[in-house]
């Protein structure tokens, strides 16, 4: 087995495990959620949750990955002869594989309209702006299409095994390094062109005046979930990059850096969206078409004024989903490809390429299962529709109600109090609260959000 290389530097550390969080969920899903939730309250919520919740949950899987120093499947063998808990890493790894299956394909259309921006110049592209359904039909065609999504999927697999054959330190860190910076330029820019814009006013009091009369049961629910989602919360992957971190690593300051920028790019997503959006009368709660279906026209009339401008920045909004969802992709892999180089001795190039292939495999049936296998069903949904919902709405939660269980109640408590406090470098009751909040606080939580899920709330 190849040596075991962990990050060379904590700027590299950080800006990876901030590139697992960032993705599809702060720039897709999140101003989705809050449009549907009545925007300001709904991110009050949702920083309460990524605090009391998101939060300890970090610093749990960090804690498991470091202290055991190995793959997450590995990881709970380390620390508990209990075969039950062991079986906690296994499912972060079936979890990983099928999030990985329709993440690939959404992922996939950011590149399929990344392209399309690049290739629609403005005289055209204003052209398409005037004509109502187009990006409906274009979305629809993509979608349904047997071909053109299959290649995205493809070249997207492979973009990310170009990163993660290379290694920890020599791949996902140095990609990391480059990508992350890259995407917060690309932010900044965007939402500069957002202050510009006639919706400008309209979008960003919907983004920041609260209106809690929209609040209910619901929303909190969507808050829990949107935060699970977005912070990499209850697969292993938060573990698999821990394991990578230095004995001289501040677990808590690390999950509170990762907090804080996955919420600054979704509050900046939603600052470059709710403008654009408000600046050509599209209602707020367009749902999950907003990105695709939505948007693509947006930027056109918003920036009517000046072709070249309305240009520039679709192509930097595809280019920055791409990078995003690049990034999260490439921590979605290294899960089953650490487990299979560590625990069936393989090259990590082997590793890698069987975790590639069958990434492929998933995510072409996910994709045709929206065009030419739509007949093919699995409990009454499409193939995509059932691994979005079985993992997202049942095996990350339950994932993560078995991390939070074992970090809180079951670890030997030296080594949980060992790895928050850095043996003893940092004062115990400074990061008491996070064990009161695992043991006490999140365990409840996730059970409701369980409840909620599976439909019984
Ligand atoms: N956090 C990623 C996003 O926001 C998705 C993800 C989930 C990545 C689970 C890794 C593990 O898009």
């Amino acid at each position: 087995m190849e040596k075991r290389k962990d990050f060379a530097s904590k700027m590299g550390m950080v800006l990876a495990t901030a590139g697992s969080a960032v993705g599809l969920g702060n720039i897709w899903r999140f101003p989705v959620e809050a449009g549907n939730n009545g925007g300001a309250a709904f991110i009050i919520i949702y920083l309460l949750c990524v605090l009391t919740l998101g939060i300890p949950l970090i610093v749990a899987e960090f804690v498991v990955g470091r202290a055991a120093h190995t793959n997450t499947a590995q990881a709970y063998k380390r620390l508990t002869r209990n075969t039950f808990w062991q079986q906690t890493g296994r499912l972060g790894i079936i979890t990983g594989w099928l999030i990985m299956g329709y993440y690939v394909v959404v992922s996939g259309w950011t590149l399929a309209y990344f392209l399309k921006a690049l290739a629609t110049p403005p005289t055209i592209a204003a052209h398409i702006a005037k004509q109502p359904g187009y990006w409906s039909d274009f979305f629809n065609e993509l979608t349904s299409d047997a071909l053109l999504p299959v290649l995205c999927v493809i070249a997207f697999a492979l973009m990310s095994h170009f990163i993660i054959v290379r290694g920890v330190e020599k791949g996902i860190e140095r990609f990391s390094k480059v990508m992350m910076p890259m995407l917060f330029i690309l932010l900044i820019v965007l939402c500069i062109c957002s202050f510009f814009t006639p919706g400008a006013k309209e979008g960003l009091t919907f983004l920041f005046r609260p209106d809690f009369s929209q609040v209910t049961f619901g929303t909190l629910l969507s808050a829990l979930g949107q935060a699970f989602f977005s912070l990499s919360i209850g697969m292993g992957c938060l573990c698999t990059y821990a394991s990578y971190f230095s004995r001289d690593t501040d677990l808590l300051g690390t999950a509170l850096k990762v907090a804080g920028i996955d919420s600054l790019v979704a509050i900046m997503a939603g600052i470059i969206i709710f403008p654009a959006v408000f600046s050509v009368g599209i209602r707020p709660d367009a749902g999950a078409s907003l990105v695709f279906i939505a948007l693509p026209s947006v930027f056109q009339e918003a920036f009517g004024a000046f072709p070249w401008l309305a240009y520039a920045v679709s192509i930097m909004f595809y280019f920055l989903l791409l990078l995003a969802t690049l990034t999260s992709l490439v921590s979605l892999h290294e899960v089953p490809t650490a487990f299979l180089a560590e625990d069936f001795h393989m090259k990590r190039r082997t590793a890698t390429t069987i975790v590639t292939l069958s990434v492929i495999v998933i995510g072409t049936l996910c994709s045709l299962s929206m065009g030419p296998l739509a007949d093919w069903k699995l409990f009454g949904k499409s193939i995509f529709d059932c691994l979005d919902w079985v993992s997202a709405n049942v095996l990350l939660v339950v994932g993560g109600g078995l991390i939070t269980f074992f970090v809180g109640w079951k670890m030997e408590s030296k080594t949980l109090r060992d790895e928050l406090t850095n043996y003893g470098n940092y004062p115990y009751h400074t990061r008491k609260w996070i064990i009161v909040l695992l043991r006490w606080f999140v365990p409840f939580v996730i059970f409701l959000i369980f409840l909620s899920g599976i439909g019984v709330l």
